[in-house]
């Protein structure tokens, strides 16, 4: 059992989850603590992004939290060692202990590659972190690397997975292993018809599922931390999240996995998710404002929703508020 969590098991993608709470990227950046994430309750964890090249990202301050809002606010522009240290620094840890649970990477890409290369970028990283990941997630969504969140538009996307894919296959084929699941990550500020043209190339694509959301560009607040361009997460996010995987699970008719997340923090904000049509969760900002505790919180109190709701597993209540 992962330490300090009651088991909230589940299955998506063919990959087993003790319990539905990931980290979501950014947290472990460098993926340096890739062993440890489990001793704080998370069911799985996504280390990233990831880029081909090396990058420090943005100058700082690259990041600023507002307590009233309970939200942050980041620039970090993929600051991360590249591809190549990475996998000597996953090997090494491999080597002495690895995670008990899925590890997904977070595929970037770097600020040096243009758009028109963009998915030798991804699909490079893929190549070379192949053999560490049990998920992959395509981020196209970040909005702090200059016109990346234009790499969601059909065509663009569609180069970017049919390269990712063709990896995928040949590395299974040497390996004489199966494909791994490749997710799509998609950005709250798209409009309604951008996120089912997203959903309707992931799909084409074969991907295994969609991450929803990134962080977003909007702000639903006015102060001085608000004011920092970047990435809004947290509590602000929450409700637009939700609105997205609404859209996408009736878009999809519940057939493609969804990943929530932004601003969960809480049982109930967890469980809106679930309702809305997410089989798996991810945290970020709950874990700065809430500490780890939070996951214990919130896998004890989805049992308790299971029961009282008279479900016989978590994957019984994907979707439910659609149902009533
Ligand atoms: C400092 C910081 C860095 C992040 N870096 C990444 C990243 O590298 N790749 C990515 O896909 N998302 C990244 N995210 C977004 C989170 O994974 C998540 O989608 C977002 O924070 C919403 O979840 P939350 O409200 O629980 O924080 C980052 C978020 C923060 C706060």
């Amino acid at each position: 059992m992962i330490y300090g969590s009651p088991p909230v098991p589940t299955e998506s993608f063919g990959l087993q989850f003790e319990n539905p709470i990931g980290l979501a990227a950014g947290m472990d950046k460098k993926g340096e603590n890739v062993q440890n994430w489990e001793h704080l309750g998370f069911g799985w964890i996504e280390i990233g992004g990831i880029t081909l090249h090396g990058q420090d990202g943005n100058p700082k301050p690259r990041m600023f939290r507002s307590t009233k809002h309970n939200a942050l606010i980041n620039r970090m522009g993929f600051n991360n060692p590249g591809s190549e240290l990475m996998a000597e620094s996953l090997a090494k840890q491999k080597a002495k202990k690895w995670a008990s649970i899925p590890v997904g990477i977070n595929l970037g890409k770097s600020k040096i590659t243009p758009n028109e290369e963009a998915e030798q970028d991804y699909a490079g990283t893929m190549e070379r972190l192949w053999g560490f990941a049990d998920l992959f997630v395509v981020n196209v969504s970040s909005p702090n690397t200059p016109n990346l969140r234009e790499l969601q538009s059909g065509s663009e996307l569609d180069r970017i997975l049919t390269a990712c894919n063709s990896v995928n296959a040949n590395a299974a084929k040497v390996t004489g292993t199966s494909p791994k699941p490749i997710l799509v990550k998609i950005s709250p500020d798209l409009s309604d018809d951008q996120l089912k043209a997203v959903a309707d190339t992931a799909i084409a694509q074969g991907c295994a599922g969609i991450v929803a959301t990134n962080t977003t560009t909007a702000r639903p607040g006015e102060d001085k931390v608000m004011n920092q361009s970047g990435g809004l997460s947290g509590k602000p996010l929450r409700n637009r999240s939700t609105e997205v995987i609404h859209l996408l699970y009736a878009h999809t008719n519940g057939n493609m996995p969804i990943v929530g997340v932004g601003g969960i923090s809480d049982v109930e904000s967890a469980w809106e998710k679930i309702g809305a049509g997410a089989s798996l969760l991810q945290l970020y900002s709950a874990m700065v404002f809430e500490g780890p505790g939070v996951n214990k919180a919130i896998n004890k109190g989805l049992n308790g929703k299971l029961k009282a709701h008279g479900y016989r597993c978590l994957a019984d209540a994907v979707g439910h508020s659609h149902r009533s």
